[in-house]
């Protein structure tokens, strides 16, 4: 909408590439006073801060976020509206979880009222930690995608989800048919595809959770719409492979089921994607899908250790998630952090350039809207990030032995939480600020 002229100004990180790819020079914009001026909610023009200062008309008014960091919002590319009240739940693997906790609770979101409200939840709290577009499941229930999408677009969000498709292996009450899961798809593509920024994705659950019949159904859907998303989950657990081998005993993997269905192309975000074979990951880089890495979801429910320099080695785009509600915090400094030790694990090692990296630029790209957001640069949408790197005690004290912004980021997605947010921008517009938010200022 028209919102008029504004100017931030802060340290402002951008990237221009991938660190891992092209280097650190040629990918990491940074400019230490830098204003970033906004028209309309998009990004008119990114410059050093004297000169562009002394350029502003006057009367436009500049929000001084000095000295702290001003980066694009960051992107969430897998998470579920239905468990924010399953983060956290005890003791269980994938399949045990799924149908003690996360089942029973998505049947209440049938409920306008109960999706509606978690809506609102979500969208505060993801707005609280700097994550301005993500791309959410919501149930197998209509309404609780209906009520996602206006919410989000009431905030003005850019944001992608789905009508969960699952016809079986659930209580009854969440399951669909072939036909309804297309036609409630169809529906709310018609509905709220394009309307402002908002886009459906084809959402089948996962393999285990579809009939031949309703995989084929995603087929004719993402068929007939070329150019829209496609979120499913991917081998994320031993138990769930196994399970899918015996219900598709013609497909020589998993990967193989989904394109079997026409699922893997671009825009095609594959959920977990631990236990891949080459053949597997080969498949899905050579079809322009992306695998989304969820750490902290992997390690709560003890599902593996996703193998970053793997995916790399044949050009497979990774993004990284929380996936709540199998993922335990909101933030996505956490859920870089947890990426590093996962790695770590793995003997492999995520710099912070490249994880910052990851958190916006090259999540948006994985998620076919890397020409919208994910970067401070003229022509995007105004989706900001404000980040205090000294916003706690351990925070503060660790400041003060860094030497280069390198180590300074990485301290702060190591240490980091939604208290570094000091304020959330969407097109221009505070969506969140601290100091209005119930905390309290830090001394
Ligand atoms: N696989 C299928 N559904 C889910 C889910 O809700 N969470 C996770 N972590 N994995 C899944
Ligand atoms: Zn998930």
């Amino acid at each position: 909408g028209r919102t008029g002229t504004l100017a931030i100004r802060g340290r402002l990180l951008s990237f221009d590439a991938d660190p891992a790819v092209e280097g650190e020079a040629p990918s990491v914009r940074f400019i230490e006073d830098g204003i970033v001026v906004i028209r309309d909610g998009i990004i008119v023009e990114v410059g050093e801060g004297p000169v562009v200062a002394r350029r502003l008309e006057a009367g436009i008014a500049v929000i001084d976020h000095r000295p702290h960091l001003v980066m694009p919002g960051f992107i969430d590319p897998h998470l579920h509206l239905p468990q924010t009240q399953v983060i956290a739940s005890y003791g269980q693997e994938l399949m045990e979880w799924l149908a003690k906790y996360t089942f029973p609770e998505e049947l209440r979101y049938g409920d306008s009222a109960v999706s509606e409200e978690a809506s609102r939840f979500l969208l505060d709290t993801l707005a609280a930690n700097g994550t301005t577009t993500a791309a959410a499941y919501c149930t197998s229930h209509q309404v609780s995608a209906e009520a996602f999408f206006t919410e989000a677009d009431r905030r003005g969000l850019r944001m992608l989800a789905g009508k969960v498709m699952m016809d079986r292996n659930a209580p009854p009450g969440l399951l669909d048919t072939p036909q309804s899961g297309y036609d409630q798809t169809k529906e709310l593509i018609e509905t709220f595809h394009g309307r402002g920024r908002l886009e459906v994705a084809i959402t089948p659950r996962f393999a285990p959770t579809s009939s031949e019949a309703q995989l084929d159904a995603a087929k004719a859907l993402a068929a007939e719409y070329p150019g829209l998303p496609i979120q499913t989950h991917l081998s994320e657990n031993k138990a769930e492979i196994a399970f899918v081998a015996e219900a598709f005993p013609w497909s020589k993997d998993y990967t193989d089921v989904y394109e079997r269905y026409g699922l893997v192309r671009p825009r095609a975000l594959f959920g977990h994607c631990i236990h891949l074979s080459d053949r597997e990951r080969s498949a899905l880089a050579d079809k322009g899908a992306s695998a989304i890495f969820c750490p902290t979801s992997n390690l709560f429910l003890g599902s593996g250790l996703y193998d970053l320099a793997a995916s790399r080695a044949v050009g497979l785009s990774t993004g990284i998630a929380t996936d709540i509600g199998g993922g335990t915090s909101y933030s996505m400094l956490t859920t870089a952090a947890e990426g590093y030790k996962v790695l770590a694990l793995k003997g492999q090692k995520l710099r912070a350039f490249e994880a910052f990296h990851m958190l916006t630029a090259g999540n948006a790209a994985a998620m076919g809207i890397g020409d919208k957001v994910g970067r401070l640069e003229k022509g995007y949408e105004a989706d900001l990030v404000v980040l205090d790197t000294h916003s706690t005690a351990p925070l503060r004290r660790r400041m003060e032995r860094v030497q280069s912004l390198s180590e300074e980021l990485f301290a702060l997605m190591i240490l980091g939480d939604e208290r570094a947010t000091v304020a959330t921008y969407a097109m221009g517009r505070k969506i969140y600020d601290r100091y209005h938010a119930g905390h309290r200022p830090l001394a």
